[in-house]
């Protein structure tokens, strides 16, 4: 692959029309998958949820995305805090421990969280109509405080007036729990066949202090295990179904099984500049993705939707000057999209207030992301690149509802793309470089042409715009522009004139090492 490339920018250098041919369908291959407007989702350290409930900035960052695409992303809140969080009624601010920052974790999550009503009650500040599922404590084995936290999160939806279009999706019980063992918040040994009956009993009286009935809204998640075993004897999808999860009662309300993902850990996953092009390869974001295959299918198998419940890009609240670049933007686009290709409904990114690898960090730091030096003076909220994803893929995806997505056959080892279809006609394509050009380099960018063919019987557009996420190098952290606008703003609303150049199919696009482009076909 290295070789072929290398021979065909030589090439190209020599003879500009040297150009990687790609086919488009005009309308929706019978394959194209249906997405959703939300595909691009957030996961929330639940430990400091009052911040992010309280953070106008945020607000802002979602009504840009719910803007483009008609629904603001999806929340999911909990992950590992959520098994470390009781609930004492009455509580107006929720009693927290942190351990101190460190250089490899500046914000390092609680230990210890206890809440009341007033914790939940906070997702009234989230924009009109976002989805929440929110998790309870499991792995204590404490089903009083499971139960007391469950229903005060159905109070706290219930209290929302229906105008606020907040609604509870499902609940979540028990965050990673095919960890807990390593941990030692189970016996040693603790297996599936052992979750599956202990899952059941808590479900019983979670379902019921919600309530999680036949005819409720409200339901289940399954799973939101670390990883698979891909086997019905281990923990996965299939060894939930097999050991009967969904014959009881309370497992027939599961309607999703959430899988958590990382590429890697990010303490150990090589030189950046490795590490970062690893990340944005289409190879290995392919790879990475595609051995859920199995997993996916079993779960349609039985009539479920499939999700990321909880992803990234490298464990550890990501990788220090990899997850929190523009070369994660890229990849983050790039595994959003190919996610849908397998048949996955919706990612929900995981952010903790000052993670590396968040898409957003919505109230003020004091000390830095990637070694907790201190900053002088602070960071106000602000975007990371990451957020670029979210907001080409509800522009791609756009308002229509009824927007499907095909991955297109690109015959070169960096370029992906993607077609977008509305009511079955073709509207947009997306192409992403992921060749990472690092600051330092002295040679050229190198860059790919791109034909553009499209196939199939009907009058095909000839005329097209043409968007770039213009970013300066791989791993920088900030200056990145979408069609000549920025959300590196104060209050995270967009700025600036948007530029996008007016062109016609048949001159194809050139697209830079570690860039995006947006084709919006016209007539
Ligand atoms: C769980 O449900 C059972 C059966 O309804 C009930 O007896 C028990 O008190 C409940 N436990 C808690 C902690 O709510
Ligand atoms: C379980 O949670 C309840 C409710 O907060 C609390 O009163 C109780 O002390 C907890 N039990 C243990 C063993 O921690
Ligand atoms: C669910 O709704 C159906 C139709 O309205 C009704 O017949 C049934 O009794 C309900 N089941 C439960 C468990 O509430
Ligand atoms: C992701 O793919 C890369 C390249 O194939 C591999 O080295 C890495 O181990 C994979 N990571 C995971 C978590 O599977
Ligand atoms: C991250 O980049 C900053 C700015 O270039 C540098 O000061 C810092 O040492 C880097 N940290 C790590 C852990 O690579
Ligand atoms: C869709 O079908 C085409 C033609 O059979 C095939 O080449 C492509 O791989 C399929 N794509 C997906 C995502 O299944
Ligand atoms: C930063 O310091 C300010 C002022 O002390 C404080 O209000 C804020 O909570 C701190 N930020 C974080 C993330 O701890
Ligand atoms: C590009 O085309 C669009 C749609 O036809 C038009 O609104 C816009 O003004 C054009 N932009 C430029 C720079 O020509
Ligand atoms: C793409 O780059 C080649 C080589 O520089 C150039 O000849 C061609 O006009 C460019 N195409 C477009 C659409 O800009």
């Amino acid at each position: 692959m290295w070789s072929f490339v290398f021979i065909a920018c030589t090439f190209w250098a020599a003879a500009p029309v040297f150009a990687v041919d790609v086919s488009i369908p005009l309308t929706a291959p019978t394959n194209a998958s249906a997405i959703s407007p939300s595909h691009v989702s957030f996961s929330i350290e639940q430990d400091r949820w009052t911040d992010w409930a309280q953070s106008e900035f945020l607000f802002n960052v979602l009504e840009n995305l719910a803007g483009l695409s008609g629904e603001p992303p999806r929340f999911r809140i909990g992950a590992d805090s959520e098994d470390r969080t009781n609930f004492q009624s009455g509580l107006k601010a929720s009693e927290t421990v942190f351990g101190p920052p460190t250089a490899a974790t500046p914000y390092p999550e609680a230990s210890s969280v206890v809440v009341g009503q007033a914790f939940y009650q906070a997702a009234q500040n989230l924009p009109s109509g976002t989805h929440v599922t929110w998790g309870v404590n499991f792995k204590s084995l404490n089903l009083t405080a499971a139960v007391l936290e469950a229903g005060a999160i159905a109070s706290a939806f219930a209290s929302f007036p229906s105008s606020s279009g907040l609604t509870l999706d499902a609940v979540e019980i028990g965050n990673e729990a095919d960890l807990y063992s390593g941990g030692g918040f189970r016996p040693s040994g603790f297996s599936i066949a052992q979750y599956v009956p202990q899952w059941t009993s808590f479900a019983v009286n979670v379902s019921a202090a919600v309530p999680i009935t036949l005819n409720s809204s409200v339901k289940f998640w399954g799973g939101a295990f670390a990883g698979s075993s891909h086997t019905t004897t281990g923990f996965s999808p299939q060894g939930l179904f097999s050991n009967g999860i969904l014959s009881s009662t309370q497992g027939k309300e599961i309607n999703t099984i959430s899988q958590h993902v990382y590429s890697g850990s990010g303490l150990g996953c090589g030189t950046k500049n490795q590490c970062l092009q690893d990340l944005m390869s289409k190879a290995f974001i392919r790879g990475n993705l595609s051995v859920f295959s199995p997993d996916i299918a079993a779960t349609k198998a039985e009539g479920l939707t499939y999700i990321l419940g909880e992803t990234n890009s490298y464990f550890d609240h990501g990788a220090a000057n990899v997850s929190n670049t523009a070369g994660a933007a890229l990849w983050a686009l790039d595994y959003s999209l190919f996610a849908s290709e397998l048949g996955i409904e919706r990612l929900y990114f995981h952010e903790g207030i000052g993670y590396k690898y968040n898409f957003i960090q919505p109230v003020t730091l004091n000390i830095s992301v990637v070694d907790a030096t201190p900053l002088n003076p602070p960071l106000p909220p602000h975007i990371q690149p990451a957020y670029y994803a979210a907001i080409i893929a509800a522009e791609a995806i756009g308002t229509s509802g009824t927007t499907s997505v095909i991955e297109l056959s690109i015959n070169n080892a960096f370029v992906s793309g993607y077609a977008f279809y509305i009511g079955g006609k073709l509207a947009k394509a997306l192409f992403i470089n992921s060749q990472g050009f690092f600051s330092g380099t002295t040679t050229a960018r190198p860059s790919v042409q791109l034909a553009l063919d499209i196939a199939g019987s009907g009058v095909a557009p000839t005329t097209m715009s043409v968007k770039r996420l213009v970013i300066g190098h791989a791993d920088d952290t900030s200056g990145v522009t979408w069609g000549g606008q920025t959300y590196e703003t104060s209050d995270g609303k967009v700025s600036g004139a948007v530029s996008v150049q007016n062109s016609t199919v048949g001159a194809g696009v050139n697209i830079s090492a570690t860039q995006a482009v947006l084709v919006t076909f016209g007539s």
